[in-house]
Formats: C-alpha cells, sequence, structure tokens
C-alpha cells in the first residue's frame, strides 16, 4: 500500500478522486498519543462485551477488543449498507470474485451513453438482474437492521447503494436507495414519476416505450448520474452520533467519503468479512460476515 494512490469511480460526471491511505495514516498517527489513548479507551468504553472479537484496523491504531456496538438513547445511528448485505441472500457483488463487474463492463451498460447506445443490452443486463432479485429473500443481516429501526424509530437512518428491495422484504421502513430502484422504472424523457415496474426485456422484446415517445429505463443512478436523496444523506450525515457501514467496498463515491465526513464527531464501524478501500477512516472493524456479525451486533445502553 506504500505510496500507492487508490482510484475510486466516482458517480458524479467525469471526476476520479484520489486519496493516498499512506498519508492520512500518517497524519493519524501525529495524534499526540495521550488523546490518541484516550479516543481507544473512550472506544472500549463505549461498547458492551460480547463474544466475539473485533479488531480496531490500522498501524496506528491496532488495537484487538471484545465488543458489540452500545447504543444509547441519544445516539442518531446512520447505516449505509452496499452488495455485500444482499451478497448471503445470492445477489452477486459488484467487485471480487463473482463480482458483476468481472462479467459485464460498465460502459457498455451502467452509464447514459451505454443506455443512448444500446438500450436493448442495457435492458437485458437490468431483466438479469430484476429476475435475480425476485428469487432473494431477506437475510439474517437484513432483518437485524430492521428491528434495529423498530427499536430506534427515526434514530434510524438507512440507507443503501443496493437497488434491490431486501430491506423493506425485511420490514424496514423509510429506506434510502442513493442508487436507484432495481423494480422501478422512468421515462429518459418526459417528468413522469418513476413507477413500480417488475417487468423483464429479453431480445428479441421491444423495449419499453412512453406515451410521451421517450425511452423507459430502470430507475437507477448510472455512473456519471448523480445519486439520489443527497440533501437527506447529508443532513442525515450530519446528525449521526454512530456511522456503520455494512458490505460495501468503499471505492465508490460519494458514499465512500460518507465515513470520513463523519469522522472525528461520531463513531465509525464497519461490517463485513475484508477492510474496504476507505478502511483508514474507521475506528472498528467487524470482521465476518453481514448475516453472522449483525444480528448479534447492537445493544442498547
Ligand atoms: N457480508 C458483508 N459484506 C460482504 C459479504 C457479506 N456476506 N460478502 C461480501 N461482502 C463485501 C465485500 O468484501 C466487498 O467489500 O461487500 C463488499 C461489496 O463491494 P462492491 O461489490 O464494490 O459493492 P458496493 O460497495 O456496494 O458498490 C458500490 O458500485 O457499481 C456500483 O452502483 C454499484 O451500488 C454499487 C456501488
Amino acid at each position: 500500500m506504500a505510496g500507492r494512490a487508490v482510484v475510486f469511480e466516482d458517480a458524479s460526471p467525469g471526476r476520479l478522486l484520489r486519496v493516498q491511505p499512506k498519508l492520512r495514516v500518517r497524519l493519524r498517527s501525529r495524534l499526540p498519543a495521550a488523546d490518541q489513548a484516550r479516543r481507544e479507551r473512550g472506544n472500549r468504553e463505549k461498547c458492551c462485551v460480547s463474544s466475539q472479537t473485533h479488531i480496531i484496523p490500522g498501524a496506528a491504531n491496532a488495537v484487538h477488543f471484545q465488543s458489540m456496538v452500545g447504543v444509547s438513547s441519544q445516539d442518531r445511528v446512520f447505516v449505509l449498507t452496499g452488495a455485500g448485505i444482499s451478497a448471503e441472500s445470492g445477489i452477486p457483488t459488484f467487485r471480487g470474485a463473482g463480482g458483476l463487474w468481472r462479467a459485464y463492463r460498465v460502459e457498455e451498460v451502467g452509464t447514459p451513453e451505454a443506455f443512448r447506445r444500446d438500450p436493448r443490452l442495457v435492458w437485458e443486463f437490468y431483466s438479469m438482474r430484476r429476475r435475480v432479485a425476485a428469487a432473494a429473500k431477506p437475510n439474517p443481516g437484513h432483518l437485524a437492521l430492521a428491528r434495529l429501526g423498530t427499536d430506534l424509530q427515526d434514530r434510524l437512518f438507512l440507507c443503501t447503494q443496493n437497488v434491490d428491495n431486501l430491506h423493506e422484504q425485511a420490514g424496514s421502513r423509510r429506506v434510502i436507495h442513493m442508487h436507484g430502484e432495481l423494480f422501478k422504472s422512468r421515462c429518459d424523457t418526459c417528468d413522469r414519476p418513476p413507477f413500480d415496474d417488475a417487468r423483464t426485456f429479453e431480445p428479441p422484446a421491444k423495449i419499453p416505450v412512453c406515451e410521451c415517445g421517450g425511452r423507459i429505463r430502470p430507475h437507477i443512478c448510472w455512473f456519471g448520474e448523480v445519486p439520489f436523496h443527497l440533501d437527506q444523506v447529508f443532513r442525515a450525515l450530519g446528525e449521526c452520533t454512530v456511522f456503520v457501514a455494512v458490505g460495501t467496498s468503499g471505492m465508490v463515491e460519494p458514499a465512500a467519503s460518507f465515513v470520513a465526513h463523519v469522522r472525528g464527531r461520531a463513531r465509525t464501524i464497519y461490517v463485513g468479512p475484508e477492510e474496504p478501500a476507505n478502511s483508514f477512516a474507521f475506528t472498528e472493524s467487524h470482521l465476518g460476515n453481514a448475516g453472522e456479525l449483525l444480528p448479534n451486533l447492537f445493544c442498547y445502553k
């Protein structure tokens, strides 16, 4: 990792974001030792003890301890989920072994240009994803977050990059889909609102057309487009005291920067089997599958 810049894909037009992990780690390790020790002690004290051992990553902060995430009645919790939370439900992630972006090229199926160039191919891709998602059921990770929502009510803000509806199927209400929803479509021309749509369009089927003559497209935020609900998301980030990211590789903006946005002000916790690209910004990593860790992760103070 030394001196190597990580390049993030960016959902905003034509931008690549570079960060240098080494530099960030160095800056962090320059914290006075007393501050560092106080911060680590604080983190430990905020946690209840469970039988699982977790690791706080990062050269400046490598501490092993046993923990759950204690949530008090004063806390506001922001949960960001990514493809990893649906992996145990049989929906493939995007990156890594078996990831969708190994079998398909983003430029051919995940950009507005691709839709203009070859809408049939794009619809074929999203039809396949609709079929896979329609067969999937929520796993214990989704169910645990639905329970957290019942317990915390409006003190939980659940934001997902996923376009499946497994959080809703698990019982979560008020799910913010910043990258859109697989089972909705909209017109690429008129301002007709997005509508429920579970249809599939395989060749030689014709792609759907709006009454206005425009083309119907999946209600998805493609690369080069602006994610949805960002006002609400940044308001919630500004208010949260606990930030939890689950199953997201930390490679795609703007979600990858949410943790940096709250860092220093909120506890920052990662849950997933491997460290994300932005792991330096988390104070705790709970390494394992979401479906196994989330059901026992939270306790109430
Ligand atoms: N539990 C938790 N995390 C898991 C699990 C699991 N069972 N299995 C895999 N993961 C983790 C992987 O370790 C990886 O870090 O999930 C992460 C998935 O990363 P990505 O495939 O990059 O998915 P995500 O971060 O959600 O991608 C963001 O990229 O292409 C776009 O629009 C797409 O919303 C997507 C965005």
